[in-house]
């Protein structure tokens, strides 16, 4: 991501192998900041943390903060578990769940990787509420709980690709933004979804910092096609537990066959609208960061390729660099959104 002007930044920031030299460091700050209670070597395999209860994924049970409320508790008391053969899951090795929590995009917090794990700990996510404002017969402000109270969770395993080109393959729990959409009624005016994450430089550090990029609230949107797409998610938790801060607590969206900036995290509004949103890396560097943000192997960053990625975590086993695919591997699924659109001009 643009955090530095382009003649600044150097190969090694948009690649992950600074952070797999750093690594030791960053497991280090975790372990500090009470995130990782055991020493890494005797962290629980996600293989055998994943049998028992139904769910094939399970965070590591000395990883997991208590539930924010009872109400949140039983939600999770009651989830579809993935299967790994349909189209909400792939069959590929998980990330470890260490990795999904400490390595994390979350400007609010600050822009090293592991800023975002150090520094939203103590992030308060109850009470929350979530407005749902613009074209739509209800709109209103909800107390999470009502919102979600209608819905069933469920888990899909999605793989995630930053523009950055590391990837990781998370199992989120959530339900579909489509099931959501449909309750709230959008009007015949309504061709786009808007979202805004809290603005709140009180529990946000970065939010007041004189060196911030961002003109806050961070900002996506998604044509209303791809909103309504079964695949696009709206996620409460990850292996199985609640959503930890640094991954976008309480609510985040997913959009698993665009860049990873599309997924907002911790969402406080939902505005549904005639026109295109503006969204905060297109506001930021238009030319880089398009508002589609399509994955796509043969439209290149302009400062870097985009046919490969490096897969997390890296490890002395596996070569980890692997081709990044059309639509990071879901075109079969989304191909048809984006049917005769120039997708280098739509970027
Ligand atoms: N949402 C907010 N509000 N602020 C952010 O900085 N970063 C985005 C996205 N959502 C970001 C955000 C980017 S660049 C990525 S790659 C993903 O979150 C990373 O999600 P993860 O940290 O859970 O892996």
């Amino acid at each position: 991501m643009l955090i530095k002007s382009p003649s600044d930044i150097k190969s090694s920031e948009i690649t992950p192998e600074s952070v797999y030299r750093n690594r030791r460091q960053f497991i280090g700050d975790a372990l500090k900041a009470g995130l990782i209670a055991a020493a890494p070597g005797v962290m629980p395999s996600m293989a055998s943390a994943a049998e028992g209860d139904g769910l094939r994924a399970r965070a590591p049970s000395d990883m997991v903060r208590s539930a924010p409320a009872p109400w949140w508790a039983e939600k999770f008391d009651n989830i579809k578990p993935a299967d790994r053969n349909g189209p909400f899951s792939t069959n590929e090795d998980l990330t470890p769940y260490r990795d999904v929590v400490s390595f994390n995009n979350f400007y609010e917090f600050g822009t090293d990787k592991e800023d975002p794990s150090r520094r939203a700990q103590e992030f308060k996510v109850d009470p929350w509420s979530i407005e749902i404002a613009g074209e739509v017969d209800k709109p209103g402000v909800y107390h999470l709980e009502d919102f979600l109270k209608p819905h069933q969770l469920e888990e899909r395993i999605y793989r995630l690709r930053c523009v950055e080109r590391w990837s990781m393959v998370i199992p989120w729990i959530g339900f579909s933004l489509a099931d959501l959409i449909a309750r709230v009624g959008p009007n015949s005016k309504a061709k786009y979804v808007a979202f805004e994450t809290l603005v709140d430089p009180d529990q946000m550090p970065a939010q007041s910092s004189r060196f911030n990029v961002i003109e806050w609230p961070y900002r996506e949107g998604l044509r209303m096609d791809e909103a309504m797409h079964p695949l696009t998610f709206l996620a409460v938790g990850v292996y199985g537990n609640y959503m930890p801060p640094q991954n976008g607590a309480p609510i985040r969206l997913v959009v698993p066959w665009k860049y990873g900036f599309k997924s907002i995290k911790s969402i406080v509004k939902i505005s549904f609208t005639e026109t295109e949103p503006a969204t905060s890396w297109n506001m930021l560097q238009a030319n880089e960061y398009g508002f589609y943000a399509n994955v796509n192997p043969e439209v290149h960053h302009p400062r870097w390729r985009q046919d490969m990625e490096t897969r997390l975590p890296r490890t002395l086993f596996s070569a980890a660099r692997q081709d990044t695919l059309m639509f990071n591997g879901y075109a079969e699924q989304v191909s048809h959104l984006y049917q005769g659109m120039d997708l280098a001009r739509y970027y």
